[in-house]
């Protein structure tokens, strides 16, 4: 049976790759305990566990623990963080520190963890959910896509240092999913409305997700639309500013 250890459990696209994997011994990490037995009370396979995975020490110990009593973790899917979508300067040092802890530190520092388990074992998983935020960015997502943007930098060396031992890494980035992800970085729903016709179902993401695992996918970015618009970006950076900031600047 595959030991899937899955971070931001109680999260919207989290709820739905649960439901998508039946069959797995998960590890279901997320911040308040009582939601998460909520949600998962009643899953036969599913071990529940309250940690703040920005607390370093505790989540060294955490995953020694858990490969004494499981001996491998074969899919490690970093899926915590959030956002806030607001102009720069209305942004504190501490949302900055805050968002990188949780996004990116917490994120590399699990992966180091595993990945050297990983590596000895010759085998293993991480998926990375990320953003098109880590990929094309945008007015008033400046520190989300910078925390993002960071991940995919992180996450594309990472592929290259485990590719000979037999260890994948995939990057997920999707564009706006529905999901409880908005409350926090779009309190007043402003941003949601005008992107309402592209958002994306957490179950149809969280399919694509689960069809990966175990398999060396590199990276996929949702929905095509906004592949292109990545792809566009790329090749026409000034142009793309011009149109990201007057037409489509929807934040
Ligand atoms: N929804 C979107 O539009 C969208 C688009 C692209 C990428 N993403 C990414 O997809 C992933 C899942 O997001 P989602 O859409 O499922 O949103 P969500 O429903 O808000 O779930 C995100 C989960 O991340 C964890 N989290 C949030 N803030 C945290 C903090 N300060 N410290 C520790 N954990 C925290 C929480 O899990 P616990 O409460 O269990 O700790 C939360 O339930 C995120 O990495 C997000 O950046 C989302």
């Amino acid at each position: 049976m595959s030991t899937i250890l899955i971070t931001g459990a109680s999260g919207g696209l989290a709820q739905e790759m649960v439901k998508l994997l039946p069959d797995a011994q998960l590890i279901l990490l997320g911040r308040d305990k009582e939601k998460l037995v909520q949600l998962y009370g009643n899953h036969p396979q599913a071990e529940l566990i309250e940690i703040d995975i920005t607390d370093a020490q505790a989540l060294e110990e955490l995953v020694a623990e858990l490969y004494q009593r499981y001996g491998k973790i074969d899919v490690l899917i970093n899926n915590a963080g959030y956002g806030i979508f607001e102009d720069f300067d209305k942004i504190s040092n501490q949302d900055i520190h805050q968002m990188f802890e949780v996004n990116t530190f917490a994120l590399m520092n699990l992966s180091r963890l595993v990945a050297s388990r990983m590596k000895e074992m010759r085998k293993g998983h991480i998926i990375n959910i990320v953003s098109m935020a880590g990929l094309i960015a945008t007015a008033k997502s400046s520190l989300y896509s910078a925390t993002k943007f960071a991940t995919i930098g992180f996450s594309n060396a990472l592929r290259l240092e485990l590719m000979p031992y037999g260890v994948y890494v995939t990057t997920v980035n999707p564009g706006p999913i529905r999901t409880g992800f908005f409350d926090q970085a779009d309190p007043d729903g402003t941003y949601l409305k005008s992107v309402d016709r592209f958002l994306l179902e957490p179950d149809a993401v969280a399919q694509k997700i689960v069809k990966t695992i175990g398999k060396n996918k590199r990276e996929f970015n949702l929905p095509i639309l906004l592949n292109l618009a990545h792809k566009f970006y790329t090749l026409f950076p000034k142009l793309a500013d011009k149109l990201a900031g007057e037409t489509f600047n929807y934040k």
